[in-house]
């Protein structure tokens, strides 16, 4: 299976020209959705990982510390770009969510959009959730998930050899993921395409 951490490198940074177009207008609501369910305070110190170009930020509050993270140098620079076009300071790094370079107990909130689909490891991602977010925190989580109930089909194994290589995992699962991961899942909400997009609102448990 071609869905390594190196190959993601490349290939966002290849995807990243042209990113907002496929993006931007196709996750606006679910974006919204999700960002809604955080019981936002000012003041809270907030992590996007994985962060692609920004599209999150105009949808979160601007009296927040926010803090932003990506693996393709091409996509962090298309974020500082969109933070300075929207007036917003905001910290960003290219980091790998495998291993983020932050203490534990550091965030309020930890985002989390259409990235667990994509990295190679996604229990070795929400461990470095867990470990960063603040006891008290919350976790926001959007995207496309096989149901819980029952575990891909194996067409849908099959056809995931390609999509897992050039786009996204189709086989994932959100609860077994993130309770795993030491999480309580608190609002699970289908966002897009049915069930199949879901936001997700954990604390750590
Ligand atoms: C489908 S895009 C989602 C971007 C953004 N979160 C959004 O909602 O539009 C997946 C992003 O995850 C990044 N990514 C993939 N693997 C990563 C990893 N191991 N660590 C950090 N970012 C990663 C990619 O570079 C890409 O920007």
């Amino acid at each position: 299976m071609l869905n390594t951490t190196a190959w993601n490198r490349v290939r966002y940074g290849l995807y990243a020209p042209v990113y907002d177009l496929v993006a931007e207008r196709a996750f606006r609501e679910a974006r919204r959705r999700a960002v809604a369910q955080v019981d936002w305070r000012p003041g809270m110190r907030v992590l996007l990982v994985g962060a692609g170009t920004g599209l999150d930020l105009p949808w979160l509050p601007r009296d927040i510390e926010l803090h932003a993270t990506d693996l393709s140098p091409a996509m962090v620079r298309r974020l500082e770009r969109r933070a300075e076009s929207l007036g917003r300071d905001v910290q960003a790094e290219v980091m790998d969510a495998e291993r983020l370079d932050y203490p534990d107990d550091h965030f309020d909130v930890v985002v989390m959009h259409l990235i667990l689909a994509v990295m190679p490891d996604p229990a070795r991602g929400l461990a470095e959730a867990r470990r960063v977010l603040k006891g008290d925190g919350q976790l926001c989580v959007m995207d496309k998930f096989q149901a819980d109930a029952r575990p891909a089909s194996l067409p849908r194994r099959g056809l995931n050899a390609l999509t897992s290589a050039i786009a996204t995992d189709i086989t994932r699962q959100a609860r077994p993921l993130l309770c795993e991961a030491g999480f309580v899942i608190e609002q699970d909400t289908p966002v897009m395409m049915g069930t199949l997009f879901r936001a997700l609102l954990a604390r750590p448990g």
